[in-house]
């Protein structure tokens, strides 16, 4: 397996180009089951997890070709509309394929996501919109069976929580079924406006977008499209907090800075941290301070502060001047990388769904075990701090959501380097 190589305690000084965005390119995949004409999507991020949504579609009978950060997809009536263990295990996106099978050949078997390392993760409120919308569900032998008579019906249906995945695939569902379906308590993260965007060029009828309250018109059918996949904000916020982690001098490139203005804004507490828009696309972030200030910030859905950050964000305040209190509301266990800030010589502790950390003038180098996605990054910004070698191992985590992170780092004048396993 993989490790990753990092001498910490350079300033990180260069430009970052920003990939496409996982979290919009892995629910607008799955979209593609909703047509059989072809699709075409650029600006798709080169990770393993986009890799496993390809590999879960081709299972469902579609061609798929791939060529420079394009993906050309056309699918084709599946067999059976089964999505195996195999291939949803890997991934928690996967069950994405649900609400368009569903609305496309009305029945559909797809393996349950299981469990994760940041908490039980259910699908309760995806499967209770459904439900509202004329699905029959069985679990069987781990498979959710779900069925529905004649043709999907709208509905309206209020989310209990504004949960991303189920605003998505309920909002892919509606798009094909027989008349209004109000969703409501929405979801608002740009990754959804992205898949409506897609959506509504595929011939969807679709406002609300961006609100908690989305109103879809079923048609008839979709159509082709050529869309560009918006840029990744938890990509760009974690180089940015890397930059106030280990001061530099950094330049943003190929972002929306439309839809990380709330990081931007929730980072302008730290006096010194200059955020300078070039343009629409790209920022210069510039920290040249010795220290910052902690901080006290709660995790919440868009536009709050993204759960996705709260690692890295803890990392970065290991070094501030003063005490951080950093509170996960989303997942309720996800502090996997706490153990490993500790062994750096950290001074952070669980506190029920907080994490406390005491800033220190050091933290260390060490030996770390990468646990799932956003703690691994938060290693790797840890590493960049510390004084002397740190070592991360199980980086495949890395690989599902960073699109060559050490590549685009080590052109920051960093030393970090890949060891092939
Ligand atoms: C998506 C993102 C993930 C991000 C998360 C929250 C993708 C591919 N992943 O995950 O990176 O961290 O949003 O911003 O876009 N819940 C239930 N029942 C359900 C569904 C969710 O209880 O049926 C709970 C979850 O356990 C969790 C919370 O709701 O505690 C948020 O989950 P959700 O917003 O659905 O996250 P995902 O779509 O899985």
């Amino acid at each position: 397996m993989d490790k990753i190589e990092i001498l910490g305690g350079k300033p990180l000084n260069g430009k970052i180009s920003i990939s496409g965005a996982k979290n919009a390119a892995l629910p607008i995949l799955a979209a593609s089951l909703l047509t059989n004409s072809k699709l075409e999507l650029c600006n798709i991020p080169k990770l393993s997890d986009i890799n496993s949504m390809i590999r879960l579609l081709q299972s469902l009978n579609a061609t798929i070709h791939k060529k420079s950060g394009k993906v050309m997809i056309k699918s084709q009536k599946p067999k059976n509309n089964f999505a195996s263990y195999d291939l949803v295990r890997k991934m928690r996106a996967s069950f994405l394929v649900l609400g368009p099978l569903l609305s496309r050949y009305g029945e559909a078997k797809v393996s349950l996501p299981g469990g994760c390392a940041i908490g039980g993760r259910p699908i309760d409120i995806h499967l209770k919109g459904f439900e509202k919308m004329g699905v029959n569900f069985n679990i069987k032998d781990g498979y959710v069976v779900g069925k529905v008579e004649k043709k999907l019906n709208g509905a309206t249906i209020h989310l209990p929580f504004k949960s991303v995945g189920a605003t998505e695939n309920l909002l892919m569902a509606a798009t094909l079924a027989k008349g209004k379906t109000v969703i409501v308590n929405a979801a608002k993260e740009p990754e959804i406006v992205d898949l409506g965007e897609c959506l509504k060029l595929m011939g969807a009828s679709i406002d609300g977008l961006g609100t908690s309250k989305i109103i879809i018109n079923g048609v008839k059918k979709l159509i082709g499209c050529n869309y560009k996949i918006m840029p990744d904000r938890i990509e760009a916020g974690t180089y940015l907090l890397a930059v106030l982690g280990c001061s530099g001098c950094v330049e943003l490139v190929n972002l929306n800075k439309e839809v990380i203005q709330n990081l931007l804004n929730t980072f302008s507490q730290f006096k010194d941290l200059d955020l300078v828009e070039k343009n629409n696309t790209s920022i210069l972030v510039k920290f040249t301070k010795k220290d910052y200030k902690s901080i006290n910030i709660k995790t919440l859905p868009f536009p709050g502060f993204p759960t996705d950050l709260q690692a890295q964000l803890s990392a970065v305040m290991t070094k501030a001047k003063g005490t951080s209190t950093i509170e996960e509301s989303i997942f309720e266990n996800r502090f996997m990388h706490v153990a490993e800030l500790q062994r750096m010589g950290a001074n952070i502790v669980i506190n029920g769904s907080k994490v406390i950390i005491k800033g220190k003038k050091k933290i260390f180098g060490a030996q770390l075990m990468a646990t799932d996605l956003r703690a691994s990054s938060s290693l790797i910004i840890a590493g960049l701090m510390a004084e002397g070698k740190t070592i991360i191992n199980r980086v495949y985590h890395l690989d599902r959501g960073y699109e060559e992170i050490e590549k685009k780092l080590s052109k920051c004048n960093v030393n970090i380097k890949r060891i092939k396993g």
